[in-house]
């Protein structure tokens, strides 16, 4: 890959948030012996060679939600051969048990790929037993089951990356209609590590559009409604603790980013659709350096928090979820910032402000707090591991490095209807 260096970045303590780089070349070719593109060029060549080393260092999780198989199965043809796939799916499992099609079609898919998938789903029973066996209750619902949403499956699949021992931990959506984007996702995520390398790094993709029809012909926006508000309120937020007006966050939603394992553990999650959003606002809260008290506040400056951000050439394609779907994520993102011990009075009010105008909110209400989840590397590793082990055992899988389908599914047959939809 070709890729351009950051030409900027906004430093607050120990993060560091790098300006948005675009990729020249998706292949720039293998290892050469010629030198090209060290780290004072403006362009930077990463070999073939260096991103399938980290690709095979690399878990990529990919949250379902009763998603169209044809998609499901396109996402994964995209995902390099080496990376460990890890299906994390809250699809329902009755009248018809969308779960058990999922695991016929990736078990399928497997066959002929011989690919690493593994397949669990966000309410067995096993895995919310192996995080009560962990002490990690908050994740767990009145049923004692992981709550829904895709920040909770977000964090299984993280776990499940660590519990297999790759370093590096990415996520794409499973609606996507394009393996070349999803497969260009993941070598962005690969080439961000390359060349802004941490123990603490995050890689969180730009698309450079998303086609839609207009007036019968198609048309390429650039951004999507909630990213263009959590952009500017985060851009907002670091302008005034830096004290310059700034516009470096582009990623204020990026669904497909990725982290190192490592980071990963020590990051708290917002619930659901906040996710992204709360990535920044934690990251700022925890090692910029502004907050002096607070759990965790402080803990680690040394360490450097580097966030790549890298714009993609593939358009990006997915399912359209409606007008209220978005303005619930607008509203979800924003409250992270809104709730922050770091959000100023003024900034309170400019989001209040424009959540009124946009009737999300009336006169006089108040944007409800996200539920935020701590940090995972607070809970008993090895008791998540062994009893979520053991659980994959007894279902018949035999070690987490080859597919795997930890929830028994019941024989269902799919109905014609369901079979005609996929
Ligand atoms: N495991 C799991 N559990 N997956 C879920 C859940 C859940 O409860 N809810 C949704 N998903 C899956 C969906 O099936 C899809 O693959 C992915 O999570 C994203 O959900 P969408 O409903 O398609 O979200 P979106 O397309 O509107 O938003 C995406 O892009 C935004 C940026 O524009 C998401 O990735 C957002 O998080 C992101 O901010
Ligand atoms: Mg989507």
């Amino acid at each position: 890959m070709r890729i351009e260096s950051p030409r900027e970045f906004e430093r607050l303590g120990a993060v560091r948030i790098y300006g948005l780089q675009k990729v020249y070349e998706l292949d720039a070719g293998p290892e050469s012996g010629s030198p090209e593109g060290g780290e004072d060029s403006v362009v930077r060549r990463v070999s073939s060679e260096a991103l399938h080393e980290i690709e095979s260092q690399m878990a990529i999780v990919v949250p379902v939600r009763n998603e169209r198989l044809k998609l499901i199965e396109g996402v994964l043809v995209g995902i390099p051969h080496d990376c460990l796939v890890i299906v994390v799916s809250n699809s329902p499992r009755a009248p018809v048990d969308k779960f058990f099609l999922e695991q016929e079609a990736i078990n399928n898919f497997c066959r002929f790929t011989r690919k690493q998938v593994m397949v669990v789903h966000q309410k067995d029973p096993a895995i919310a037993a192996a995080f009560s066996a962990a002490g990690y209750h908050d994740i767990l619902d009145d049923k004692e089951l992981v709550r829904n949403g895709k920040a909770e499956g977000m964090i299984m699949g993280s776990l499940l990356a660590k519990m297999a021992g790759r370093k590096y931990v990415g996520f794409v959506d499973s609606d996507n209609y394009f393996p070349g984007a999803v497969n260009e996702y993941v070598k962005e995520y690969a080439a961000g590590f390359c060349l802004n390398p941490s123990d603490y790094a995050m890689v969180r993709i730009s698309w450079h559009s998303k086609p839609k029809v207009v007036e019968n012909s198609l048309y390429f926006a650039k951004w999507g409604r909630s990213s263009r508000h959590s952009n500017m309120f985060l851009n907002k937020l670091v302008g005034h603790h830096t004290g310059f007006e700034t516009e470096i966050v582009k990623t204020g939603n990026a669904g497909e980013h990725a982290l190192t394992t490592d980071l990963a553990m020590s990051i708290d999650y917002a619930t659901g659709y906040a996710v992204e959003t709360f990535h920044y606002v934690h990251l700022l809260e925890k090692y910029a350096g502004i907050l002096t008290e607070g759990e965790g506040v402080g803990e680690d400056m040394h360490r450097m928090v580097k966030i790549s951000q890298i714009e993609s050439r593939n358009p990006h394609l997915h399912e359209v979820k409606g007008d209220e779907h978005v303005e619930d994520m607008i509203a979800a993102s924003l409250s992270t910032i809104y709730h922050s011990k770091l959000c100023p009075e003024s900034l309170r009010e400019e989001i209040e402000q424009d959540l009124q105008r946009r009737n999300y909110l009336k006169e006089g209400e108040q944007l409800a707090p996200m539920r935020i989840y701590k940090s995972l590397d607070r809970m008993n590793y090895d008791q998540f591991f062994a009893t979520s082990e053991a659980a994959i055992r007894a279902a018949g899988g035999t070690s987490l490095t080859v597919p795997v389908a930890s929830s028994k599914p019941s024989p269902v047959e799919p109905t014609p209807a369901e079979t005609a939809e996929d």
